[in-house]
Parts: structure tokens; sequence; C-alpha cells
């Protein structure tokens, strides 16, 4: 009776029927697609975030890891007292004529490549370690060390150190981009200042501290705040009348610090070989960047 009603349907039934199927399944296999997309979505997302956030927590938050640690104990005392701070406030023409010649001195530093090996007081570069130990640090952890060499023989060994890395650095691991760049400097893997500067200062970050019953002290910041003090360790070599260059001992710094002696949470951060200038040391001839390029003002 059915099939003498809707013969189409009679005669085509199979045909519809795995036309339904493939509808429904279609229906279902799109909806479970967008479902996977959706959840891959979240997934990458929650991934994405939580290893910025894993990031984040290690830059930012190890600090505060460490703190919880039991073994490190605090920067300083929690009754540290507090005391005047004696303060002469300058004139407006003593801020100008300050701020003046600060700027014509800083500006007068270049770094120099050769040295004379005339002697220079061993007095001078305390003081001048003096003023760089004056840095502000996280916590006032003061996390350096700076280690002055003059001995001929160590100069000799650290240079050894030095040259055999940088060579390795400038003929494989530092690439084209980079030796293109200091191409114009003329620097190479040759320090001949390593062993003629009558003294070197390797400056030392330390990741924490120890006290001397060798407990951890956390160092914040270390980074950070050996290199200012470097910074005014440049400019008290500059104020002293000397010359110097910084110097990165890419990759020379775990034989370094063995030949002096440094325990295993000093990280050997630069190389400041200080003396006299050579009486025919050149400079490359470059130019600052103007204020304008530099400052930019609310
Ligand atoms: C972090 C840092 C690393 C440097 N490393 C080296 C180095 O390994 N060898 C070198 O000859 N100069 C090095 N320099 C010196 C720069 O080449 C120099 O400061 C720059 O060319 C500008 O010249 P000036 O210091 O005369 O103003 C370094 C400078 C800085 C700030």
């Amino acid at each position: 009776m059915f099939s003498q009603s809707f013969p189409f349907f009679n005669h085509y039934w199979p045909f519809l029927l795995i036309g339904f199927i493939f509808y429904v399944l279609g229906n279902v296999f799109a909806k479970s697609s967008k479902v996977v997309r959706h959840t891959k979505q979240i997934f990458k997302q929650s991934y994405e975030d939580s290893t910025s956030l894993e990031k984040e927590l290690e830059e930012e938050t190890e600090l505060e890891q460490d703190e919880l640690d039991d073994e490190f104990v605090p920067a300083l005392p929690s009754d540290l007292q507090h005391i005047p701070f004696v303060y002469t406030r300058p004139s407006p023409e003593q801020l100008v004529q300050r701020t003046q010649e600060f700027y014509e001195l800083v500006a007068a530093r270049r770094s120099i490549r050769s040295f004379s090996s005339d002697p220079v007081s061993k007095d001078i570069i305390r003081e001048i370690i003096k003023a760089a130990g004056t840095a502000p640090s996280g916590a006032h952890t003061e996390p350096w060390t700076f280690v002055l060499v003059s001995d001929v023989q160590i100069k000799a060994q650290i240079r050894e150190i030095v040259e055999r890395e940088e060579e390795v650095n400038y003929k494989r691991r530092m690439g084209k981009q980079w030796t293109t760049d200091l191409k114009p400097l003329r620097t190479n893997w040759i320090k001949e200042y390593l062993t003629t500067a009558p003294y070197l200062i390797l400056v030392f970050k330390q990741m924490y501290g120890l006290t001397e019953s060798g407990e951890r002290k956390n160092h914040y910041y270390h980074d950070i705040s050996v290199a200012i003090a470097c910074g005014i360790l440049i400019t008290a070599i500059q104020a002293a009348g000397l010359v110097t260059v910084v110097s990165t001992p890419l990759n020379g710094g775990p034989s370094i610090r063995k030949i002096l002696n440094r325990p295993a949470n000093e990280k050997l951060v630069l190389v400041f070989p200080v003396g006299y200038p050579a009486s025919d040391a050149t400079m490359p001839d470059l130019h600052r960047k103007h204020l304008s390029e530099i400052l930019v003002e609310f």
C-alpha cells in the first residue's frame, strides 16, 4: 500500500537512507571537530598562559621561592636603625656647573685597547674599586666581588684562556652578523691588553651570598646591581685619569674562576684592564646619539 502510494520512495529508499546517515554523521563530525578545535584552542591558550606564567614566575618570583626557603638567612637585620640624611642642597649655579663638569668627564671616556705597561699605584686602583662598591644593590646585598690581578703569570693565564675562547667565538660561535658588526672596531681574539695593562679588575657577580657559617643569603637583582657597580667602576677609572675597556670573557669564565679560586656562587661577568693608554693608542671615530634620540619626555 505504502509502496504503491510512494513509488519514488519505494524505489530509492536505500539511497535516501544512506544520504540521511551521511547527513547525520556529517553534522556530528562538524560539531565534534568544532569542539575539538575549541578544546585545542583552550588547551593552547592555557598552555601559553601557563608557560608565560612559568617564565614570569621563573624570572620574578624565583626570589619569593628562595625567600621561602629555610636555608636562606635575611639580607638585613629586622631592627635596622634609620638615621638622618645629611644633605647640602647645591645652588642653581652649582647644579649647572656640576652637571656640565660631570658630562665632560664621562663624554671623554673611550674604550681603549692598547695600553702602556707603565706602573700605577695599587692604592689608586683600590680607591677606584672602593667607589664601585658604593653602588646601590637589591636589598643592599652588594652581590659583587672585584678581583684585582697584577701578577704577571696570572694575567698571562687569563689572557691565554680568553684568547682561546675568543678565537672559537669569532670563528664559530658568534656568527656572521656579530663578527661583521665588530669589524669596524678592529677587534679580534688577540687581547694583548690583558697582559700589557698593569692591572686587570675581574668583576664577579654573586648569585647568592654565603655567611661565615655557610648559610645562603638571597641576592636580589644581582645582574643589574653588578652592572651599575661596573658603570661606577669605569667612571671612577675615567675620573682618575686612567683608561679601560669593557671586556666580556665569553665562555672563559669558569676556567678563570678556577684559576682565581673563586667559590661556586660567583660568576665572572666582566674583565677590565686598567692603566695608562699606549702612546700610539687609537680609537674608532664613533659618534654618540644626540639627546633627542635617547630621551622621551612627557
Ligand atoms: C657589555 C659590553 C661588552 C663589551 N665587550 C667588549 C669586548 O669584549 N671587547 C671589546 O673590545 N670591547 C667591548 N665593549 C666595548 C664597546 O665596544 C664600546 O663600549 C663601544 O664600541 C663604544 O665605544 P666607547 O666605549 O669608546 O664609547 C663592550 C661594551 C659593553 C658595554
